[in-house]
């Protein structure tokens, strides 16, 4: 057969295009495949509430040995107070940004956060970005945040209700969540409250900052005429909030509240990570990412 004029250009053009689709291969640059476990949490002012970083950092080397594993914390208010001690911490896009430059093909980011909320969301907004880049990571998925499904949830109610050591029957519960007024995923804790309900009538959850506040509780835990209550945080970290909003000894603590109410407090200092059942969960949703590449 002889190549017509016609057919010869189309075919100089399918050539080009492969070319510029496979620009490293055409420079010779051939990439190998390099993993990296890239962690995010929120981060913690609290200097001995920040060795839980280290623990979830060993749980996941474990899990996933032959991966590098770097950190990055989403709160610019932390990231900036830490700078000012000496302490220099990533940005997720920083992070993402040296994963990139340090040749890395494929990045499984794992979302530390509670519920999947606007730092999720920004998180994943931006690793999409990130993935678009020319040149630059094969692939880049994010693995979901601790609370995404009605598994998740059983399981890790589950596990704080196991660890209130010294609670009797009649004592009542009360798990202090962050929650928001601005994202939508607050209803986790409203679908939350119901699972802790389900396992314990005695067992509640109020938020910080969100629809589930300590005033809404306070009626129900007077139809329970329980004496004590059990302040157990739901964060990953016992920090700020649980350390100063719940169990701290101002007048607008839940604590102080409580006591106003007449009840006994008990506080519980440990957030969801400081259980390795609990970061487990979070591992496989990192898992489940990781088996995408
Ligand atoms: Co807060």
């Amino acid at each position: 057969m002889k190549l017509t004029k016609h057919m010869l250009s189309l075919l100089v053009m399918v050539a080009l295009l492969c070319c510029s689709l496979n620009g490293f291969a055409a420079h010779g640059e051939k990439k190998t495949e390099k993993k990296a476990i890239l962690l995010v949490a929120f981060g913690t002012s609290v200097p001995e509430a920040r060795k839980v970083f280290d623990k979830i950092e060993e749980q996941t080397r474990k899990a996933f040995s032959d991966v590098e594993i770097r950190w990055a914390f989403t709160s610019k208010m932390i990231r900036a107070k830490l700078a000012k001690e000496g302490m220099m911490l990533d940005s997720p896009e920083t992070a993402m940004a040296r994963l990139m430059n340090d040749g890395f093909t494929h990045v499984a980011v794992l979302s530390l956060h509670t519920i999947p909320g606007e730092e999720f969301h920004e998180l994943n907004q931006n690793a999409q970005l990130f993935g678009q880049m020319a040149g630059g990571f094969e692939k880049i998925l994010v693995a979901r945040p601790l609370l995404s499904s009605a598994k998740d949830m059983e399981t890790v109610a589950g596990i704080l209700m196991k660890n209130i050591p010294g609670r009797k029957p009649e004592d009542a519960v009360l798990f202090m969540g962050h929650g928001t007024g601005h994202h939508p995923a607050d209803a986790i804790y409203l679908a939350m409250n119901q699972v802790f309900q389900e396992i314990d009538p005695r067992a509640f959850v109020g938020t910080v900052e969100g629809k589930l506040t300590i005033e809404t509780l306070l009626p129900k835990l007077k139809q329970l005429k329980a004496k004590k209550v059990y302040l157990v945080p739901m964060m990953s970290v016992a920090g700020d909030h649980a350390k100063n909003d719940m169990a701290g000894d101002e007048p607008e603590s839940w604590k102080s509240v409580l006591i106003r109410n007449g009840y006994q407090c008990e506080s519980i200092l440990k957030g969801t990570a400081d259980y390795p059942e609990i970061v487990e969960v979070w591992l496989d949703h990192l898992r489940t990412v990781l088996a995408h590449f």
